[in-house]
């Protein structure tokens, strides 16, 4: 049998992996520069936890979660999102607020793989739990906005709405399906179904439907305070100069939101055109246990941030080889390479086996290694080791110490090159 990966479960590994590490590390040092702190929180929780919060009525929690019995016969999740665990953890651990915790996690969700998605797939997420004034909102956006531009992300842009609070969205819905119903024959299937379990998903639904166009909207039924709130988010967007387009229809696929919500978009990656959303959730906390806490947050797709961003990849940096000539000389060779690394911030490479010098150096220039350095039984009886410089072919036979100093004077200047 020959195994292969899991449809939609990637493997990373060279170039690919060390962009996604170069993104990642950008991106946790604008968290860091923002004063958030970081929290890691298991991948598997109980189902529950989601039922609770991203909500029953959900594609998530319908029809896209990996569930199963664990060994105790509990039903357990791997998680498809971030902030239920997180905010959990904060109930559990007692955590105080006003906090800022941020997390880079992997996320499971069995959907239909294509481009920028996957099944199990990562997300950089920040949550601020503890402040509920509009401002809050605003410095959350401001954050997104310079992760997109730390990341190098061209062409994105902003769309935010508010769909205000439990109740408001309760009264809505009732007007929403009323005015749906007698034109239900214009719905796709799944939003007939939504129109009974969900109906504000049926707003979003991808399919251009002449009804939803003049559908009543939202805000309209929001209360006099939710619409003050929104309004001062986007009078907060303005001055902070961050450009926004309003979308009505923009409701997002978890439950626990109330007012401001936000997606930031792009033209480049086709149908999945959302490279992060977040927003309010000032029910949460207090819904799962907790103090009434309001709080916010978002997350980015970390795989859907590297299809679009056009940071270069990081320099590569070949190693230098430490061989030993003959079979008799490898010890030494191993000890050698040891005292490099102790002392040269530079990868460097051992060959264990007696393999024919002259295969081993093919190896060295196929890895575009800047120097070899070679141990025979003279420079072994010498205490002495050979550099071979690859590029000019040039040796120089040297105690340890002064190849240590060559190698870091040869590499510096080739870097710098
Ligand atoms: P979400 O909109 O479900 O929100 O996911 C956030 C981002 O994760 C998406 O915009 C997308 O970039 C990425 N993403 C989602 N599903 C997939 C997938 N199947 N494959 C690849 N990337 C995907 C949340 O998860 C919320 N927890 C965000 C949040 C944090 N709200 C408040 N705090």
């Amino acid at each position: 049998m020959k195994f292969t990966h899991l449809k939609g479960f990637e493997d990373w590994w060279g170039e690919d992996l060390a962009r996604r590490e170069q993104m990642i590390a950008r991106l946790r040092e604008v968290l860091d520069r923002y004063g958030f702190s970081w929290i890691l929180t298991p991948t598997l929780e109980r189902t529950e936890l989601f039922q609770r919060s991203v909500g029953e009525h959900t594609d998530i929690v319908e029809k896209e979660m990996f569930t199963f019995e664990d060994r105790g016969k509990r039903s357990v999740t791997l998680r498809p999102e971030g902030t239920a665990p997180v905010v959990r953890a904060v109930i559990e651990h007692r955590l105080q607020p006003p906090l800022r915790l941020a997390y880079v996690i992997n996320n499971f969700r069995a959907e239909k793989p294509q481009k920028g998605r996957l099944r199990e797939f990562w997300q950089i997420g920040a949550e601020i739990i503890g402040f509920a004034s509009p401002l809050a909102d605003v410095e959350l956006i401001q954050l997104g906005v310079d992760l997109l531009n730390a990341a190098r992300i061209p062409d994105w842009h902003l769309e935010i709405h508010s769909i205000g609070t439990p109740e408001e969205r309760r009264a809505y819905r009732e007007v929403l399906r009323s005015y749906l119903l007698p034109r239900k024959d214009q719905l796709c299937r799944d939003c007939q179904r939504r129109l009974e379990t969900n109906p504000l998903r049926v707003l979003d639904c991808k399919i251009d439907s002449p009804s939803l166009r003049d559908a009543p909207r939202l805000v309209e039924h929001l209360s006099p305070e939710s619409r003050a709130f929104y309004d001062q988010v986007k009078e907060g967007l303005h001055r902070a100069g961050i450009p926004f387009q309003e979308n009505p229809a923009l409701v997002r696929g978890l439950d626990y939101y109330t007012h401001t919500v936000f997606e930031f978009k792009t033209p480049h990656l086709g149908a999945q055109d959302t490279l992060g959303g977040g927003g309010r959730y000032d029910r949460l906390v207090r819904h799962l246990g907790g103090g009434d806490w309001p709080a916010l947050g978002f997350a980015f797709g970390l795989e859907r941030l590297l299809l679009v961003s056009q940071l270069p990849p990081p320099d590569p940096r070949p190693p230098v080889w430490v061989f030993g000539v003959d079979e008799a000389d490898l010890p030494t060779a191993l000890q050698t390479a040891h005292k490099l690394r102790t002392t040269l911030t530079y990868p460097v490479q051992f060959y264990p086996d007696p393999r024919s010098l002259k295969a081993r150096m093919r190896l060295a220039n196929r890895t575009q290694a800047p120097a070899v350095v070679l141990i025979g039984t003279e420079e072994r009886r010498a205490g002495q080791v050979r550099i071979r410089w690859m590029d000019s072919g040039e040796e120089q036979v040297l105690t340890l110490e002064a190849a240590v100093e060559a190698l870091k004077r040869r590499l510096r200047s080739s870097r710098e090159a």
